[in-house]
């Protein structure tokens, strides 16, 4: 059986080569996320100079605890980095997010970095994306009309619960529907019709956003680094 937590810390532990001093960085949201954050700490404490911009309370709240000096977007609108975890990565590099609900902070930071790194196990890994449900962050007012929506376009939409009969509020104040769509073989072709529907804040597609995902596998990290595509032959 593959140890999943060894293969996230291992993931977590490789990012750290890429944060130097100096960099503005965004943490995100996460249980992988969340081994990143002690060890960060500890670099800092040894003279490690970041400052971080964290995608959720819960993220805020383990890097005050380690030490990490944080910031907001309003200090720092450009970041240097952004490492997070995923629910799915594809094979080039497009991901799901938002299991944890912060996907719309962290699609925020994610934008405003030149780099995005993802720290993922190697469940993670995936020829297509889809198995994992896409959550969609909604106007709380709007989502009985969002999920009707949703489900036109073929989704089994359900809205998250954070126990029975309360619905989920993200950090930002919203809820989600999670959307089974089976498989998704087009990710931004999705992404466009799910984007205009009134009601809709963000989904949890990432595309043309990762630049590197580290994966635990077993004892080793991978490293997948995203190919631009080569240009269209011309005929
Ligand atoms: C939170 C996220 C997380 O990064 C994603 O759910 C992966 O979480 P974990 O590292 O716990 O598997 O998108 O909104």
């Amino acid at each position: 059986m593959p140890d999943r937590e060894h293969e996230k810390k291992l993931a977590a532990a490789a990012s750290l080569e890429h944060i130097e001093s100096g960099m503005t960085i965004g943490l995100g949201t996460g249980s992988t996320a969340e081994y990143l954050i002690p060890l960060l700490g500890r670099r800092i404490g040894r003279g490690l100079k970041v400052r971080a911009v964290p995608t959720s309370r819960r993220t805020a709240e383990l890097a005050q605890e380690c030490g990490i000096p944080l910031n907001t977007l309003q200090e720092c609108p450009r970041l240097d980095l952004t490492v997070d975890g995923a629910d799915e990565v594809d094979g080039r590099l497009q991901l799901i997010k938002g299991g944890g609900g912060a996907l719309l902070r962290e699609k925020i930071v994610a934008s405003a970095s030149r780099r995005m790194i993802v720290i993922v196990d190697a469940s993670k890994l995936v020829r297509m994306l889809g198995a994992f449900p896409l959550p969609v962050e909604v106007v709380p007012f709007g989502w009985p009309v969002v999920k009707r929506r949703l489900e036109e376009i073929g989704a089994q939409a359900s809205l998250r619960r954070s126990q029975p009969g309360e619905a989920f509020v993200s950090d930002e104040g919203n809820n989600i529907l999670d959307c089974r769509f089976q498989s998704i073989p087009d990710p931004p072709r999705l992404a466009s019709k799910i984007g205009p529907i009134a009601g809709v804040v963000e989904h949890g597609l990432f595309i043309d956003r990762c630049d590197l995902a580290l994966v635990g596998r077993g004892d080793q990290v991978e490293k997948l680094a995203r190919r631009e595509q080569p240009p269209l032959a011309l005929t």
